[in-house]
């Protein structure tokens, strides 16, 4: 009865959204967590990382501040990430997380609850569906929709995702790799890999550990790679002087490493990426797969600045690949114009 007559003043959920400017679209990211509020566009864009004072549990800093103590903290206080492999890892720190987000966010506004759209990896299970949820409502959200992060991306970097046609979207995150095949506002096929942007910081800690007998933190793993890692040679290969400590003396120590040993580091992980674009290609049913060869494959996610990546992979599936104008943000972008025009959406087969 009450649903009724809801619906007859809202005409459904969509129309409602249309009604609240405190809706809230967010892309909750291994490494980043953007907010996105309708009608203002992307209000919050920061590090997933909380710090906490290590007795009472309680919060001392939120996203850039946090970032900054990371590796970096005294006894004390210990600076986490909550977001694993794409999905949550510690519920509690998340929740928390997500509170000083939406709060951020709706900082300006008049406080309603807001109803949000939170994107998520295509490969996780009910039990993480159910703790992200859970996690958004404690957090102080009225109403969440869950959202395939491919099919945000798509969304977000313009794919035309509703025509009967094969649209091929590649989210390379701190987290995961998504691969999803679009065709008429449904995912035709996904899959998902637990290695993203970490994978490769992670890579590059443990080959100057091995080459160099250097111990790096995960930051500075992180500044190697942005600086000089990269996909294919380049046209000028460059160097970089990292400090880390020595492992056999234990003192601090400086070490000139190589774009092309960074590459090295890098090779499993963005072979691993590769195969699995391969594999997807291969499932592909042919009327879509003759559409690939046209439009291509469009490469979202921070990971898919790596230099030359787009190119290793052009080589590699012989398609045509581009990198997304606004890559880190086309997920959250990719939320704010469904908050736009949600009851269309809902169609969408990965949202829920
Ligand atoms: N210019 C760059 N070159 C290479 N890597 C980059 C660059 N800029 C950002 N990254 C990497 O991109 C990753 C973050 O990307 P993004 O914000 O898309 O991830 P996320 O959405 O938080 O993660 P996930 O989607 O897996 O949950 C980090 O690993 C970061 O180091
Ligand atoms: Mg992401």
């Amino acid at each position: 009865m009450v649903r009724r007559l809801y619906k007859k003043l809202f005409g459904g959920v969509g129309r409602a959204f249309g009604l609240l400017s405190h809706d809230l679209g967010i892309d909750l990211g291994t490494a980043n967590t953007l907010v996105y509020a309708r009608d203002r566009g992307i209000v919050l864009n920061e590090p997933s990382v909380v710090a906490l004072y290590s007795d009472t549990r309680k919060v001392r800093a939120v996203g850039d501040e946090a970032k900054l103590m990371l590796g970096r903290t005294p006894g004390n206080i210990v600076a986490t990430r909550p977001m694993k492999d794409g999905v949550i890892a510690d519920f509690d720190v998340t929740e928390a997380m997500l509170r000083y987000f939406i709060a951020k966010a709706c900082r300006s506004a008049k406080f309603v609850a807001p109803r949000v759209v939170v994107a998520v990896p295509s490969g996780i299970t009910e039990v993480e569906r159910r703790a992200v949820k859970e996690s958004a409502m404690n957090a102080g959200a009225r109403e969440v929709l869950l959202l395939q992060e491919p099919v945000a991306a798509a969304i977000g970097v313009g794919l035309p995702i509703d025509e009967p046609a094969a649209s091929m979207i590649v989210d390379i995150g701190g987290g995961t790799t998504e691969v999803a095949i679009i065709s008429l506002s449904g995912v035709v096929y996904s899959r998902s890999l637990r290695v993203g942007g970490d994978a490769m910081d992670m890579a590059i800690v443990n080959y100057l550990k091995r080459a160099h007998n250097l111990f790096i933190g995960e930051r500075t793993a992180e500044e190697i790679k942005i600086r000089i890692g990269s996909a294919l040679p380049l046209d000028v290969e460059r160097s970089m002087a990292v400090k880390g400590r020595d492992t056999i003396t234990g003192l601090p120590q400086t070490v000139h490493v190589t774009s092309q040993e960074v590459r090295e580091a890098l090779s499993d992980s963005l072979n691993a990426i590769a195969d699995m674009i391969r594999t997807t290609l291969e499932r592909c049913p042919p009327e879509l797969s003759s559409d690939l060869v046209d439009r291509g494959i469009v490469l979202a996610g921070g990971g898919s600045l790596i230099k030359n990546l787009d190119q290793l992979l052009r080589q590699r599936t012989c398609l045509p690949v581009f990198v997304a104008d606004d890559a880190l943000r086309a997920v959250a972008n990719g939320t704010g114009v469904v908050l736009q025009d949600l009851s269309s959406w809902l169609k969408i087969s990965g949202s829920s």
